[in-house]
This record gives C-alpha cells, sequence and structure tokens, in this order.
C-alpha cells in the first residue's frame, strides 16, 4: 500500500480537504483539494469520497473549514455558520450514520463551551475533526486485530462493494483483516464482487487490493453463489453503514443475497465495522433510511452507449439491510459481538457519561473505562469526554450508565485531585 495518500486528509494551511477522486479510479490516482461547502458536500453526493467511516472523517473536516474561513467574529455568527454547515453537509447522503454521528459530534464538542472564545471554538473543531480521523484509523486497525481471530492462512474471502482503505481513512473495515493478515504471512484468495452498479468492487476493491499484493480475482455479483458452491470461499467480509440496535445490518445492494447465499453453503457471513456505524436511534432494520440514486447509474454509466431501453423504470436503491439472524457476527474495534446483538452490540457501544456529578476541572481529553459486572456476567465500556474549565456540560447520555457512571466519577476524581 505504500505510495498511497490517505483517502481523506486535512490541508490546514491552505484550508483544503484533500480527496482521493474515487470516481476517477482505477484509471488515475487523482487528488482533488476542495474549499468550500458546496464541494465537500457535492463530493460526498457524488460518490467522489464514499464509504461510510471515511465520509464521517471528510464531513467532520468540511464543517471545520466551512465554519474557518467564513471568519465569524461572535460566538453567535460562528454557531448560525457552523448550523449552516451542518444542514449542507447531513443532505449529502441519507444511509451512511456515520456522516450524522460526526456532525453531532463536531457540533457538541463547540456547544460544549458556552464562554469560549471564538479563535477557541474554531480550535476546537479542527482538533475534534483530527481527533475523528485519528479515531478512524485505531478502529480500523483494531477490527483488522480482531477479524484475523476468525481467518485461517489460504482461506477463500468473498467481499462486496467497497470496505477497503479507500472507504475509511487507511486500512479498511471488512479489508483491515485482509491487510492485517497479509502482512503477517497470511496468503488469502480474495473474490471482490463489481458491485452493481456503481462498480465499487470492480473499480476500487480491485483496484486497492491489487495495489496491496493482494491475491484477488474479480467477479460479477452473480457469480457468488458459483465461487461458494464450487468451494472458493470459506468467509463472506464485508462493511456497513449503519447496524441496527438489534443487528440487522444495512450495507451495499446486494449485500443481503450473499448473505443469504451463505447461510445456504454453510459459509460464516461477518460484518466488519467502526461502533460509530452501530445506530442506537434504528431499533431494527426497517428505521433505516435508504438511499435511492438516479436510474443512469444502471443504464449508461460505465457503458459506451446506454444498454437499456430510453422509457424503461429502473429501481436504485444503493443499499439493502441484511437481517441479523444471517449475521455470524460483527467485529468492532472493541471486539467481535455474536448473537444476541441486542446484548452484545449493547456492551461494545459507548455510554456516555453525563457528567452532571462530576467534580474538578477537566482537563481536554477523552477518558475510558472498562467494566465487568460480576453478577451477571456482563462486560461493558464507556467514555466520557472533559473540557477544560466546562467540565460535564458537553454530555449527552445515551444509555443507562449503572455502574459505568460510578467507574467514570472515580476516574474523574482521581483524574482531578
Ligand atoms: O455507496 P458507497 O460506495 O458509499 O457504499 C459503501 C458501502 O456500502 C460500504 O460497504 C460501507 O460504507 C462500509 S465502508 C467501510
Amino acid at each position: 500500500m505504500s505510495g498511497f495518500y490517505d483517502t481523506v486528509a486535512l490541508d490546514d494551511e491552505n484550508s483544503a480537504l484533500v480527496i482521493i477522486d474515487q470516481t476517477a479510479l482505477p484509471g488515475e490516482l487523482r487528488l482533488l483539494r476542495l474549499t468550500d461547502l458546496d464541494a465537500f458536500a457535492e463530493a460526498i453526493g457524488s460518490l467522489k469520497v464514499r464509504g461510510a467511516p471515511a465520509i464521517g472523517v471528510a464531513a467532520a473536516m468540511g464543517l471545520y473549514l466551512a465554519v474557518k474561513t467564513a471568519g465569524a467574529e461572535t460566538r453567535e455568527a460562528l454557531l448560525a455558520r457552523l448550523t449552516e454547515a451542518k444542514t449542507v453537509l447531513a443532505a449529502s447522503r441519507p444511509t451512511a450514520v456515520n456522516l450524522f454521528w460526526a456532525l453531532d459530534r463536531m457540533e457538541r464538542a463547540v456547544t460544549a463551551r458556552p464562554n469560549a472564545p471564538v479563535a477557541k471554538m474554531v480550535e476546537t473543531l479542527r482538533s475534534e475533526a483530527l481527533r475523528i480521523r485519528d479515531e478512524d484509523i485505531q478502529a480500523c486497525r483494531a477490527i483488522g486485530e480482531h477479524g484475523l481471530t476468525l481467518l485461517r492462512d489460504g482461506e477463500g474471502l468473498l467481499t462486496h462493494c467497497n470496505a477497503g482503505r479507500l472507504a475509511a481513512v487507511r486500512y479498511g473495515t471488512a479489508l483491515a483483516p485482509v491487510y492485517l493478515g497479509s502482512e503477517r504471512g497470511y496468503r488469502f484468495k480474495v473474490y471482490a464482487d463489481e458491485t452493481r452498479p456503481l462498480l465499487q468492487g470492480a473499480r476500487l476493491t480491485a483496484f486497492e487490493l491489487r495495489a496491496a499484493g493482494v491475491d484477488t480475482t474479480l467477479i460479477c455479483d452473480n457469480m457468488a453463489s458459483y465461487v461458494m458452491q464450487k468451494g472458493l470461499i470459506q468467509a463472506v467480509l464485508a462493511g456497513s453503514d449503519r447496524i441496527a440496535a438489534n443487528g440487522d445490518v444495512c450495507n451495499k445492494i446486494g449485500t443481503s443475497g450473499i448473505a443469504v447465499l451463505a447461510k445456504h453453503y454453510g459459509i460464516p457471513f461477518y460484518i466488519c465495522a467502526p461502533v460509530s456505524t452501530v445506530d442506537p436511534r434504528s431499533a431494527t432494520g426497517k428505521d433505516m433510511p435508504i438511499e435511492e440514486r438516479g436510474g443512469h447509474e444502471v443504464t449508461e454509466m460505465w457503458f459506451a452507449k446506454r444498454m437499456a431501453p430510453a422509457d424503461v423504470n429502473v429501481l436504485n436503491p444503493a443499499f439493502d439491510v441484511t437481517p441479523n439472524a444471517l449475521v455470524t457476527a460483527i467485529v468492532t474495534e472493541r471486539g467481535v459481538a455474536r448473537p444476541p446483538y441486542a446484548k452484545s452490540l449493547g456492551a461494545l457501544t459507548p455510554v456516555i457519561y453525563d457528567g452532571s456529578n462530576a467534580e474538578g476541572s477537566g482537563q481536554e481529553g477523552r477518558i475510558e473505562v472498562k467494566w465487568e459486572h460480576e453478577k451477571d456476567n456482563r462486560k461493558g465500556w464507556a467514555e466520557m469526554s472533559c473540557v477544560r474549565g466546562n467540565e460535564g456540560s458537553n454530555i449527552e447520555r445515551t444509555q443507562p450508565l449503572g455502574d459505568a457512571a460510578q467507574l467514570l466519577q472515580e476516574l474523574w476524581k482521581d483524574l482531578h485531585a
């Protein structure tokens, strides 16, 4: 993978969002330097930057740049620009929850500091965007580590769409175990679905795996059953754009069909995604918005001439939902969740501490706590952001806190004693 740029990067000096233009691949590795809000949103909407984690990072950096370059002089003006930019970016694509997760997180970072001067607010947005990027890199690497424990040297792996490094900042999600394994001498044989209609598998997955020297075979989507029946596939690895609290998984159109096939052939079907893709507001797959895109992507795009009658109706949903019963495991940076997912995902999903009872003045940063419940063996994880001089007010409660709250309070006191 040497010679690659990060998929999404910030050129702060020139106030530019730098992305690899994924619509130009595999023919050309072209970097785009985007400098205005409409261009950021257009790049996401047209899939120049795509893949759930990469969209989240691009939106966070875009929001920061949109606010920074507006040059607001008052807190009110800055917050007005923030709201405007957030609205524009949030309208760019509907399904990948990482987009909304990143935008909300950026907003929380500044609204948490009611007394901060404007320059400090801009700086806060910058550091939060970079933190989201850094966490993405770390999360993908950790997903790779956990995912690798499920795989064996020499296995044939089927993947769909692109959940590789081009879909994140580095490593990717579903392809992270492949990259880490390859670094350690595993010789996987990866089968990449071409992924109609936008060909992310052919254009992006095949491209980045080949660049990394991974044994890669491209197949058309309708060949998945064939390769499974032939015994060429030992596991399916796919990413996700949104995971419901019950473990239903939304991912690129066609993913659910592969899951059905995998079940039929007795092949494990693994989803790899950061916990930021888990959407506690979606109780099941029915609550997730499915993007519908233009029919021209099916009839004309990529063809030298139109390949369908001019007046034919076209249905072009960009995603589908795989029911949790077909998902063998969900691999996150915090570990591998297995059914029943309502319980296992709940234990891996961050609890954000309502710091209302916290004491002491905070140091900027994040606190992370792991806990184990002795009675019923529940394991948990919690995190808290703290902001200097404004401890506790930037937090929202997203889950019952239970033991985590106590632990966090003790930790907070220790840290600020
Ligand atoms: O429409 P896209 O190309 O953004 O869809 C991407 C996918 O469906 C990926 O599988 C998903 O975002 C996971 S990315 C690590």
